[in-house]
């Protein structure tokens, strides 16, 4: 299949979880209109703010601005800076909200250099109040990025690639970069780490960009680009060099398919595309928040005496993100022994629920935008509780509203089911519970430990869920005529259940319902027939022996069951048809890997249904009335 040659190319180039756009371009054309149409080609993933610079003259013009394209097209219109190179952006943002001064490109301490970055720089903080102590610094905008354009600045004696490479040494954290200046005006300097960059080549022209659409329009051969390297272009050549500064023989990449399966990174749909890209996501919503054995989350500092006070906790929510405040129950329940009560949003403010200065509500959204939890949130925040809200959009309504906010980091979703939102959400509430009982001092060391451990193991467990993405196909086409069908669990795994049902439902309308195992008897069993597939969830050691029962209970019903199971566990081949293992990990992170088999499960039943995956019908990705 054509897809698994392109997964390939775009899993080597990072998974493709950038946050934002980048194109740059060299040669002997206008730059302008060049970066302006990347930029363009790359507006699918969505972004808030944009802009470019471009070497004009001998000196350097950045126009940029918060909006959409369009806006920055009229303010090109009027600046109409004109140059052979430049570099373009698009940003969504991560650091700083989204408005004019945070737009990319940014400048260094004085007009001469221009950077753009995708990715994230976790040590920015440091670096930059070491540069206002040391230097005098004065920094424009509240950005990660800024400081990486003060430090190339300030590395430079008369070699950007230089400048860029000491930079390189002292950020930590994520990023492809694009790097021009004026003292180098034939001259496009570009990096990467853990963020995807490529290189495009023309004749007599060259391009720099995170996403191959940008640059098709130009040119179909590429260079990918990989972790610890600088590229150096002139209008004429792309000289990759490794970290020892070598230059790299790299093959040419030639692109062979269509503008449209270019911007799903080669992927048939963007929900498969963000599927694989969920360990590339986790490694980001995890990054620099574990640090020695313990959850650092600086956006949250709560005192031991704040978090005592909490004597309730509510969890609220809309569909998926509703999903995953299920299993955040149980974490905060138990790590800090506190009464949590999981609401969903458009029930939450009806119900007059018992929230007062003694309360902790956590508001979970994607979009940040959703009508309903945004009502709720301001519901708990009026009768006086705390809220944190967990989302994965800068600036959004949510994030702004709520006390506190953890971003998800997990990078623009377009597909409307939500897949690495949804398991982020997850990786945020472990976060977020285990730090609070830290704080609180009840979480035993070697437990947190255990638990932070497993988390920091995911990107490769989940990488060898995807790895099977075959059988799950053979599974979907077993499931194609079907009209309806259970999943069932106990605990974690009925909670898993019901987001494998729900994606299942959105996008490939089979009828499908999630029931805890032990309930089915008291009702739902009169529908088990040979005619109703069952999904089982048998993961979690405590209730193991039960779900067992359980499956029993359907497969005495003739009902056809798959069994989803932590690998080695050869037990329940004896009462199941079909069997999904996922690698076996310290029992209470499992439902993070425990979904993703259902995620591509639904995913393909949906493909061999003829359904529109990306855009199921009646369903929006952003319900913004009430
Ligand atoms: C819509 C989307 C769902 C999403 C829900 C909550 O229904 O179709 O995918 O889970 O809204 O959205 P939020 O942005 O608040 O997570």
């Amino acid at each position: 299949m054509v897809y698994i040659i392109l997964t390939m190319v775009a899993s080597m180039n990072g998974g493709n979880t950038n946050m934002c756009g980048i194109v740059g371009y060299i040669g002997s054309k206008e730059a302008t209109p060049i970066l302006l149409a990347g930029l363009k080609k790359l507006e699918y993933r969505g972004y808030d703010s944009a802009g470019v610079a471009v070497i004009e003259d001998g000196g350097l013009t950045v126009v940029k601005t918060v909006g959409k394209l369009d806006k920055l097209e009229k303010k090109l219109e009027e600046f109409n800076p004109s140059g052979f190179l430049g570099i373009g952006h698009t940003r969504w943002a991560t650091h700083g909200r989204p408005n004019d001064v945070n737009s990319h490109p940014h400048k260094g301490y004085s007009d001469d250099f221009a950077v753009v970055h995708n990715g994230i720089i976790e040590n920015y903080l440091e670096l930059k109040e070491q540069l206002i102590e040391e230097r005098g610094d004065v920094f424009a905008s509240e950005t990660d990025t800024e400081v990486i354009a003060h430090l190339v600045e300030n590395y430079y004696a008369g070699d950007l690639v230089e400048a860029v490479r000491k930079a390189m040494a002292v950020i930590k954290g994520s990023y492809a970069l694009g790097v021009v200046s004026i003292h180098e005006p034939d001259k496009l300097v570009a990096a990467r780490k853990d963020s995807p960059l490529i290189v495009g080549l023309g004749e007599g022209e060259n391009f720099i960009a995170s996403d191959i659409p940008a640059i098709l329009n130009h040119t179909r051969d590429v260079y990918l680009i990989e972790d610890g390297e600088v590229v150096l272009l002139t209008k004429d050549k792309a000289t990759i060099l490794d970290t020892d500064n070598k230059p790299v023989e790299r093959k040419v990449f030639h692109v062979e398919w269509d503008a449209e399966a270019a911007e799903k990174g080669g992927f048939e749909h963007f929900m498969l595309k963000e599927i694989f890209e969920q360990p590339e996501a986790f490694k980001k919503t995890l990054s620099g928040r574990i640090q020695d054995g313990k959850v650092k989350l600086d956006e949250l500092e709560f005192t031991k005496k704040q978090v005592d006070r909490w004597e309730k906790v509510f969890i609220v929510a809309c569909g998926t993100a509703y999903h995953s405040g299920l299993i955040g129950k149980p974490l905060i329940e138990g790590f800090l022994r506190i009464p949590v009560e999981v609401d969903i949003a458009s029930e939450f403010r009806y119900r007059e629920p018992l929230v007062n200065e003694k309360t902790l509500a956590l508001f979970i959204s994607q979009s940040g935008e959703t009508a309903d939890t945004l009502a709720a949130l301001r519901e708990a925040k009026a009768k006086g509780a705390t809220t944190i809200a967990i989302t994965n959009v800068v600036g959004s309504t949510i994030s702004r509203e709520a006390h506190k906010t953890v971003y998800l980091w997990a990078g623009p979703e377009i597909a409307v089911a939500s897949t690495k939102a949804y398991t982020t959400m997850l990786i945020a509430q472990y976060l977020v519970s285990v730090y609070l009982a830290q704080v609180k001092g009840t979480i035993d060391k070697d437990k947190a430990e255990k638990i932070l451990a497993a988390l920091q193991e995911l990107p490769d467990n989940t990488r060898k869920i995807l790895g099977q993405k075959d059988y799950y196909l053979r599974l979907a086409e077993s499931l194609k005529g079907c009209e309806h069908l259970f999943f069932i669990g106990r605990g974690f795994d009925y909670h898993i259940a019901q987001e494998g049902s729900l994606k299942l439902k959105e996008i490939s309308y089979i009828h499908a319902e999630a029931y805890a195992a032990g309930e089915m008897k008291h009702g739902t069993l009169a529908l088990v027939t040979a005619d109703t597939p069952v999904v089982a969830i048998a993961l979690q050691e405590k209730t193991y022996e039960k779900t067992l029962s359980n499956i029993k209970e359907v497969t005495a019903r003739d009902a056809y069951v798959i069994g989803l199971a932590n690998e080695g566990d050869t037990e329940i081949l004896k009462t199941v048809n079909e069997v999904i293992y996922i690698p076996r990990i310290e029992n209470i992170v499992s439902p993070v890997l425990a979904v993703i088999p259902l995620q591509l499960l639904a995913y393909y039943a949906a493909c061999v249904r003829g359904c529109n995956v990306d855009q199921p019908r009646n369903l929006a990705k952003s319900v913004t009335v009430e």
